[in-house]
């Protein structure tokens, strides 16, 4: 079986799962055009997921995918938490607001959620990808005997490999390219910041299951190259941020469409684990830390969520989290299903 008949697509195109961006309009109108669509749920609780597989669901019969984040519980630290929220104060001051007293843990790692385990065993989604890391064996024979298929990023040939034995159908080769979260398995470990073109090669000569290539993929062009390294499919997230279903703001639009497009930054002062980010305020502000001075993921978050909200209230859009990857100047403003249809056709082409 090939992997596009494994995931119930035409198109080796899976439109990235993308948790405050992605909607379900966008992933009926992607998987609907023939491609995988797909949402991002480690914003969400377990009700949220099953709302949004359901607004999928109205849109669209066919195969949809979805996301959680597989990281291990914060370390709390109050030292260190408030030390960065003092670091932060003088940027809330600027817009006329104060920081908040105590951070807060909101989101749930799939690792601990039963409640989203059983929405996933529930609703059963044709594909259920994992990021950051790889959840228990339990839970992966649990969603597997579902038939469920299983995809894991992962930015290095240890993490595939770990991905693999723990049997994943498929792996993401998410390159240092890549907007949104850095997929390492140990935020601390040294990164070995593998381009989409070595990793995706490096994993297509080391498993035995499907790659997925990830990371600054754009175009038509992009996505055959991809297939010419020996991928089965390549994942575009940045390429999508600017359609109108997505949930960007207006602030995110206008910077991918400035020239911080061009000037994409790693940084972990925003949610407290690397992500590739449009240039802005907060990754100015993030520059030189090292990464013990910000709070674990999603402790940090919760900081950068006041702070952008105080900075929008007063109208400055540069603190958000506006993830994109290195090729975001390629970036089309285009309905969903028609961005599908223009890969398709650049794809043939290429
Ligand atoms: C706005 C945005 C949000 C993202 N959110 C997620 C997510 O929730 N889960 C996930 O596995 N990957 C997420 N990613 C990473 C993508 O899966 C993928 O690796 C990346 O988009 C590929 O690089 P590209 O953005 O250059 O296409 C996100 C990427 C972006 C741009």
């Amino acid at each position: 079986m090939t992997l596009l008949e494994t995931l119930g697509i035409d198109l080796p195109i899976i439109q990235a799962p993308m948790a405050g961006v992605a909607t379900p309009a966008m992933a009926a109108a992607v998987s609907n055009a023939g491609a995988l669509g797909s949402l991002g749920l480690a914003g969400t609780t377990a009700e949220g997921a099953r709302r949004m597989i359901a607004a999928v669901r109205e849109r669209s019969r066919r195969s949809l995918h979805v996301n959680v984040f597989c990281y291990a519980p914060p370390g709390r630290d109050e030292q260190r938490e408030t030390a960065w929220l003092e670091r932060l104060r003088p940027h809330f001051e600027r817009h006329g607001a104060m920081p908040p007293s105590v951070l807060n843990d909101h989101y749930r790692t799939f690792l601990t959620d039963e409640a989203m385990l059983r929405a996933l065993l529930e609703e059963q989604p044709r594909v259920v990808s994992f990021h950051l890391g790889l959840p228990s064996a339990e839970r992966i024979r649990a969603l597997r005997d579902r038939g469920i298929v299983l995809l894991a990023s992962a930015t290095n040939v240890a993490d595939a490999c770990a991905a693999e034995q723990a049997g994943m159908h498929a792996v993401v080769a998410q390159g240092y390219e890549a907007g949104g979260h850095r997929g390492v398995f140990d935020p601390d470990a040294e990164d070995s910041r593998l381009g989409t073109l070595a990793l995706t090669r490096l994993l297509v000569r080391r498993l035995s299951v499907p790659v997925i290539a990830a990371g600054g993929i754009m175009d038509g062009a992009g996505i055959a190259a991809a297939l010419r390294l020996g991928a089965s499919a390549a994942q575009l997230g940045t390429a999508f941020i600017a359609c109108p279903e997505s949930d960007a703001d207006r602030g995110y639009r206008e910077a991918l469409a400035s020239d911080a497009a061009h000037h994409t930054v790693i940084t972990r002062a925003i949610s407290g684990r690397p992500a590739r980010c449009l240039r802005n305020r907060f990754t100015q502000l993030g520059a030189h830390l090292s990464p013990q001075q910000v709070p674990p993921y999603p402790i940090a978050y919760d900081a950068a969520k006041a702070l952008n909200a105080a900075a929008k209230a007063a109208h400055e859009t540069g603190y958000g989290s506006q993830w994109a990857g290195q090729g975001a100047p390629l970036a089309r403003v285009l309905p969903a299903a028609e961005l599908v249809a223009t890969l398709a056709r650049e794809l043939q082409q290429a």
